[in-house]
C-alpha cells in the first residue's frame, strides 16, 4: 500500500475556526503517533505589505484586540508554542494565554548557543519551565544556569546550516507528548519551517496596515528562492484584520 503525504493528513476536515481545531485534538494524536512528530501550526500577524515587525525587530501592534484573542485561543489548543531566540530577545515574550480562556502551552525556544537570558520574562514564570532547544557541546556552566533560573536546555543536533535541525528538534518534541505545536515566529523561524515544509496549518492574521519592516520571510534564511502555493484557502473578517486559513500545498519551486 502507497504511504499517503503526511500533508492530506484530515484534509476532509477543512480546519477554518478554534472549534475545528478543538475538534481535531484526535487527529493531531494520531499524526504524531504516525509521523514522529506533531502538527505544526504556522501562525503569525503581519501587516498587507508581509511584515512583523518594524524595520528594526522592534514590536509593532498588528492584531486588533479580536484576532489576538483568536491568536490566544489557537495557544490554548496546542501543546506546545515555539518561538526562535531572536523573538526571545527583542520581545521577552511570556507566550501565555491571557485574551482566551485555556491552558498554557508548554514553551519552547530554538537557541542553538543557549542566548536565552536567565531574566528573561519566559524563564522567570513560576507555571512552566521553557524548553531551550540548543547544540551539543556548549560550556555546562550555560546550561546550569538556565537550570537554575527555571528553564530546561535541552541539546539537539544542529543541521548544515548550523542552526538547530528541525526535523530533530520536532522528534525530540513528539518524545515528549507534543502533539500540535504552534510556531509564532519570528522570521526566521518561520522562513526554516516553510522552507523544510514542516508545517501542516497557516493561520495568519492580516492587518490592514503598510509597515515596510521585517519581511515575514527573512532572505538569509530562506538560502533561495521559496514558492509555497496554500490550498484551501479561506478568509475570515476578524474586528479590522482578515485571518486566512489555509494548507500547505508544498507546489515545488
Ligand atoms: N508579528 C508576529 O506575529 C511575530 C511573531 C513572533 C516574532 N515576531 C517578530 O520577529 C522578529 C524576530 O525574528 P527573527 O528572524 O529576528 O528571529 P527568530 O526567527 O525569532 O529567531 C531566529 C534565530 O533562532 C535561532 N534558530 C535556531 N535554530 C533555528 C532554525 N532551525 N531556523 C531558524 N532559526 C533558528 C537562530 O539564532 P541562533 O543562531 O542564535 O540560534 C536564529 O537567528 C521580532 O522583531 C519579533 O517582534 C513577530
Amino acid at each position: 500500500m502507497t504511504e499517503e503525504p503526511h500533508t492530506t493528513i484530515g484534509r476532509q476536515d477543512p480546519i477554518r475556526s478554534l472549534e475545528d481545531l478543538g475538534a481535531g485534538r484526535a487527529d493531531a494524536a494520531r499524526f504524531r503517533a504516525k509521523h514522529g512528530r506533531p502538527f505544526v501550526v504556522l501562525s503569525y500577524a503581519q501587516s498587507v505589505d508581509g511584515s512583523i515587525a518594524g524595520r528594526n525587530r522592534e514590536r509593532i501592534r498588528l492584531s486588533s484586540p479580536e484576532s489576538m484573542a483568536l491568536t490566544h485561543g489557537i495557544r490554548a489548543l496546542c501543546d506546545g508554542i515555539l518561538i526562535g531566540i531572536g523573538t526571545l530577545l527583542s520581545d521577552d515574550p511570556r507566550l501565555t494565554v491571557t485574551h482566551a480562556c485555556g491552558p498554557h502551552p508548554q514553551p519552547v525556544v530554538l537557541d542553538t548557543h543557549l542566548r536565552t537570558p536567565p531574566a528573561a520574562r519566559l524563564v522567570q514564570r513560576p507555571d512552566a519551565r521553557p524548553w531551550i532547544i540548543h547544540k551539543p557541546g556548549l560550556p555546562e556552566s550555560r546550561a546550569q544556569s538556565l537550570r537554575a533560573a527555571g528553564a530546561d536546555p535541552m541539546p539537539c543536533g544542529a543541521g548544515t546550516d548550523g542552526w538547530i535541525d528541525l526535523p530533530s528538534a520536532l522528534a525530540l518534541l513528539a518524545d515528549r507528548q507534543v502533539n500540535r505545536l504552534m510556531v509564532e515566529g519570528g522570521a526566521r523561524v518561520i522562513t526554516s519551517f516553510v522552507r523544510q515544509q514542516v508545517a501542516d496549518l497557516f493561520i495568519i492574521t492580516i492587518s490592514p496596515q503598510f509597515v515596510g519592516g521585517l519581511p515575514v520571510l527573512d532572505a538569509g534564511a530562506a538560502r533561495g528562492a521559496v514558492h509555497l502555493q496554500l490550498e484551501e484557502a479561506f478568509y475570515q473578517p476578524m474586528g479590522r484584520d482578515l485571518i486566512l486559513w489555509a494548507r500547505p500545498g508544498w507546489a515545488p519551486a
